[in-house]
């Protein structure tokens, strides 16, 4: 059987709710294996909208869903996520979703740090959820975290408490916070632990024992690849690796067992907070992408910052997550305008780039270079086969396959999940 990985192929918010959904229907498990309530996806079904932030989509067709280890789990935000999802009919209980019990804990502790460093003057804003994600993953790899195994045993939790602490008073005092009330946390924390403790489960066997059992996986990233930690606009990224590869150490699942990975592509580009974006536009074209593609952020409400196709920065993400087909999406966003451009290449200082380059001052620097394609009048909305799109539209097409040097495996043309035209199933053996 085959199993799939799903990544967004730009800086996040490519529309993974649908496709995810769209192939959770024909899979058995449903993993996320990184990121944490940071992301927002929107899932359409029959007319009705689901919002999720962390939960896995599949939870909403009942569906094996798993919180792999990869995630930073904040354990009031699940809790009032199941709460919302069952006022809107969908159940979730631990018959459906199972989180690791390796995974690292978000803490209020992680939130008011995040917040109080996005707050200060002195350093450029990263621009980030605010959601406790960087500090909660940097007290993983300190080995100061609370997992969610560390619930279980209270002389473990006041150990880990303690050295958590240590390092976190010492920041705050820093900061100008007030020291953590190791007491009133340890208190919620007790008080939460018989609420997600029942979901806790050793869930790289559950997963090899799926695998072993023929079942089809979806792995279910989230942000997107130029938002990787290591191959993101560093330090303008998020704080986990949004590429393919973390779909197995997020999870337990060795790198063999991935069979497909889809990249999701917007037609256009966009992205939220701060950092480079080389193919940025500050002119009407930018607010009309904006306006017709409805582009404010799902967590945050912030408004998105829209440009031109960006073929250098895809084709890299392509690259560095190893996607074997891209899924393109919002496509009908870019009906009715008269030309569109697609950058093909980076100028710096009068050289063809045709990479973004690391260093932070280069990528900030880099001019864009464009190519430019004739529009298309007619509506794309909608559109279920190649024939009912327009000529032009066919073309602006082939021309990203080209120049990203990767195939279109699915084309979306509205938030509905009918209104898809595959071409290559990724579940296909
Ligand atoms: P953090 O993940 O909250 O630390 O934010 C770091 C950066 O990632 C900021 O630029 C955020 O806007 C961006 N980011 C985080 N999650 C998402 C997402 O789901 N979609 C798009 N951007 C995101």
């Amino acid at each position: 059987m085959a199993n799939v990985v799903v990544v967004g192929a730009q800086w996040g918010d490519e529309g993974k709710g649908k496709i995810v959904d769209w192939l959770s229907e024909r899979a058995d498990v449903i993993a996320r294996f990184q990121g944490g309530h940071n992301a927002g996806h929107t899932l359409v079904i029959d007319g009705k909208v689901y919002k999720l932030s962390l939960l896995p989509s599949g939870v909403v067709r009942g569906k094996m869903s798993v919180i792999g280890n990869g995630v930073v789990l904040d354990p009031w935000a699940l809790l009032s996520e199941i709460e919302r999802l069952g006022g809107q009919g969908v159940h979730v209980s631990p018959e459906t979703l199972m989180i690791a019990e390796n995974t690292p804990l978000i803490l209020p502790v992680h939130g008011e740090l995040d917040r109080a460093r996005e707050n200060q003057n002195s350093v450029a804003k990263i621009g980030t959820t605010g959601r406790g994600i960087g500090p909660a993953y940097e007290d993983k790899v300190g080995r100061r975290t609370v997992r969610v195994a560390d619930l279980a045993d209270e002389p473990t939790l006041d150990l880990r408490l303690d050295r958590l602490l240590t390092h976190h008073n010492a920041l705050r005092a820093g900061l100008g916070l007030e020291a953590v009330d190791r007491a009133a946390l340890k208190a919620a924390l007790m008080e939460v632990a018989p609420k997600i403790l029942p979901y806790a489960k050793p869930v790289w066997k559950v997963m090899h024992d799926a695998r072993r059992a023929g079942k089809r996986i979806l792995f279910e990233g989230a942000q997107g690849s130029l938002l990787d930690i290591d191959f993101g606009t560093y330090p303008f990224v998020t704080s986990s690796n949004t590429l393919a590869g973390m779909a197995a150490t997020g999870t337990g699942l060795g790198p063999t067992a991935i069979d497909f990975v889809l990249g999701i592509v917007k037609a256009y580009t966009t992205r939220v907070g701060e950092g480079p974006f080389p193919s940025e536009l500050f002119d009407e074209d930018g607010v009309r992408l904006g306006e017709r593609g409805h582009e404010f952020g799902t967590v945050t409400g912030r408004k998105r910052r829209c440009g031109w196709f960006d073929a250098v920065l895809v084709r890299q993400t392509c690259a560095t997550s190893g996607v074997s087909g891209i899924a393109l999406t919002k496509l009908d966003v870019l009906d009715g305008f008269k030309t569109l451009k697609i950058c093909v290449g980076y100028d710096l200082d009068g050289q063809r780039l045709d990479y973004l380059p690391t260093a932070a001052n280069l990528q900030a620097r880099v001019t864009p270079i464009y190519e430019e394609m004739e529009g298309w009048s007619e509506s794309t909305a909608g559109a279920r086969s190649w024939a009912d799109l327009p000529g032009a539209a066919i073309k602006y097409v082939r021309r990203i396959e080209e120049l990203i040097q990767c195939p279109v495996a699915l084309l979306s043309t509205s938030p509905e999940r009918d209104d898809t035209i595959l071409v290559t199933d990724p579940f296909a053996d």
